[in-house]
């Protein structure tokens, strides 16, 4: 779609990939780096600045206390975060259950170290959890659950029951918990983040991910985190450090910066920034008869496309960037064959310019 949309010179709604501003305060951090020479190796659990920075961090913004010298391991993203923590915790066979719509990268992380992933889907269009499906899809070889939230694609944000919920089944089954907590900043209409991890009893069994990627606009900065208790997380750290080595040194400085440096009102300001973009996107869809299900968090919006032309959601997505010029993606791409087909994938992780002519064009008549 990407390849596509540039052909056409259309608007690219389609990859997670925004193209806001940084900080300055994160890109100063990593250049001052570079020239002080920090371009070497750093320890394999990540600079003690950024440990630090993200201790304190966890414990404003999350309600969790995280030792910096054992129990936080920065890596070059989320995504090696989950691909480290899997490695070292589950086995070819184990199953894991993760909530559909889910993102790709979990199933395929999962299916690539020959892990099997169990998909619970959430109730269509509001996002609901049923527990007794959740129930249901436990077997012997359950091995963790794993939570999204704020999710990608869908913008639920568990609520603290949801996660109650799912931490008594986590205990009562003996399970971990891996949490992808990338979106947490990104949470709308006084919606609040949980990190599942501060629930009574989780602490042990929770394998928390999150990152910087989409707080500081950096994803190709490759920065991310995770916080796990002591007896799991050397254990991560080493095959973190047998695929990566560790995260980028430079950047790793530039992101200590960034959490040392920005107020507390940056988080609350990227809120509200992202609200808006959201509430932009929202009513562009309604208007051009593409019926929003409205996130509450994260920036995607799945739309239902039922009015466009085509027999796919793949169809559907040619169809509109052929005649509005706006790219999305397939909704298919995070549900198993044969959901999904009436929904497309909006990102609104764009500069105001890029998303008004993306409404405009989506606005205009066929
Ligand atoms: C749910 C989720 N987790 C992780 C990532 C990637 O994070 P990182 O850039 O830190 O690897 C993304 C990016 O789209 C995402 O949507």
């Amino acid at each position: 779609m990407t390849m596509e949309c540039d052909r056409v010179g259309g608007v690219n709604l389609a990859q997670g990939v925004c193209d806001t501003d940084l900080p300055a305060s994160v890109a100063e951090g990593a250049i001052e780096a570079i020239r002080a020479g920090l371009n070497i190796y750093t320890r394999l659990d990540g600079i003690a600045p950024l440990r630090e920075a993200i201790a304190r961090k966890l414990k404003r913004d999350n309600q969790l206390t995280a030792d910096p010298g054992s129990e936080i391991l920065v890596t070059s993203g989320a995504t090696a975060g989950f691909y480290a923590a899997c490695m070292a915790l589950l086995d070819p066979g184990d199953e894991v259950i993760l909530f559909e719509p889910f993102y790709g990268y979990h199933l395929n992380t999962l299916t690539a170290l020959h892990i099997n992933p169990v998909t619970v889907p959430l109730e269509l269009a509001d996002w609901n959890l049923d527990l007794d499906r959740l129930r249901a899809a436990i077997t012997p070889r359950t091995r963790a659950i794993l939570v999204n939230s704020p999710s990608n694609p869908c913008g639920k944000v568990f609520s603290p029951q949801d996660l109650e919920a799912i931490a008594a089944i986590v205990e009562e089954h003996d399970l971990f918990l891996f949490t992808d907590e990338i979106y947490e900043y990104f949470v709308y209409d006084g919606t609040k983040h949980l990190s599942p991890a501060t629930l009574p009893g989780m602490a042990e069994r929770t394998i928390s991910i999150s990152g910087l990627s989409k707080t500081f606009s950096i994803t190709g900065w490759r920065i991310g985190y995770l916080t796990a208790s002591a007896r799991w997380l050397p254990s991560i750290a080493y095959f973190h450090d047998l695929t990566y080595v560790c995260a980028p040194s430079p950047f790793q400085y530039g992101a200590a910066a960034g959490l040392v440096e920005l107020p507390e009102t940056f988080y609350t300001s990227l809120a509200e920034e992202y609200q808006s973009k959201r509430d932009l996107l929202c009513s562009a869809l309604s208007s051009a008869g593409l019926k929003p299900s409205v996130p509450a968090g994260a920036y995607y919006v799945l739309a239902d496309v039922s009015s466009l032309s085509g027999s796919s959601a793949r169809e559907k997505a040619r169809t509109l960037l052929q005649e509005r010029g706006v790219a999305a993606v397939a909704g298919t791409a995070f549900f198993h064959e044969g959901r999904g087909e009436n929904l497309l994938r909006f990102c609104f992780a764009k500069r105001d310019e890029e998303l008004s002519r993306a409404c405009g064009l989506l606005k205009a008549a066929l």
